[in-house]
């Protein structure tokens, strides 16, 4: 099977993204500990598998098509000194995430990839979902304050 280099491209960008994802959720979730909140510490840890989830199927996709999966260098992960700190960096990656996947999913539509489009396109939905649960967070939050 001849695989087109820019698809193993997306798929690669993406794995980075993800494992960036689990590293900023999981981070969160321990400093949400620290700081004795249990209930967004157990979410942002639920955050952190559905990410890792995203990069298992990544990585399916990559070893299917013959290729070693290889995320980038991740950047920090972006804590915040408040609650809202961290749900507004949670949103700029998941707007990323989004911006992303849209462009990989047109990128596989060209190449006529079927299998890529649909996995994309699944992830896109679940991140799309992200940023509303994200929306209705911070909403939530800021009605109690
Ligand atoms: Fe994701
Ligand atoms: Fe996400």
């Amino acid at each position: 099977m001849s695989v087109d280099p820019r698809t193993l491209g997306w798929l690669s960008r993406a794995l980075t993204h993800e494992m960036s994802a689990v590293q900023q959720y999981l981070a969160q979730s321990v400093l949400a500990r620290l700081w004795g909140d249990y209930a967004l510490s157990s979410q942002l840890r639920r955050e952190a598998v559905e990410e890792l989830q995203h990069a298992e199927r990544l990585m399916e996709r990559l070893i299917v098509l013959g290729v070693a999966p290889s995320a980038g260098n991740l950047p920090p992960a972006r804590l915040g000194r408040t609650v809202e700190d961290m749900l507004a960096a949670d949103r700029v990656l998941e707007v990323d995430a989004v911006r992303l996947y849209d462009e990989a999913v047109a990128h596989a539509r060209r190449m006529r990839d079927a299998d890529s489009v649909a996995l994309l396109e699944g992830i896109l939905a679940e991140e799309l979902a992200h940023v509303r649960e994200l929306d209705g967070m911070t909403a939530e939050r800021t009605s109690h304050d």
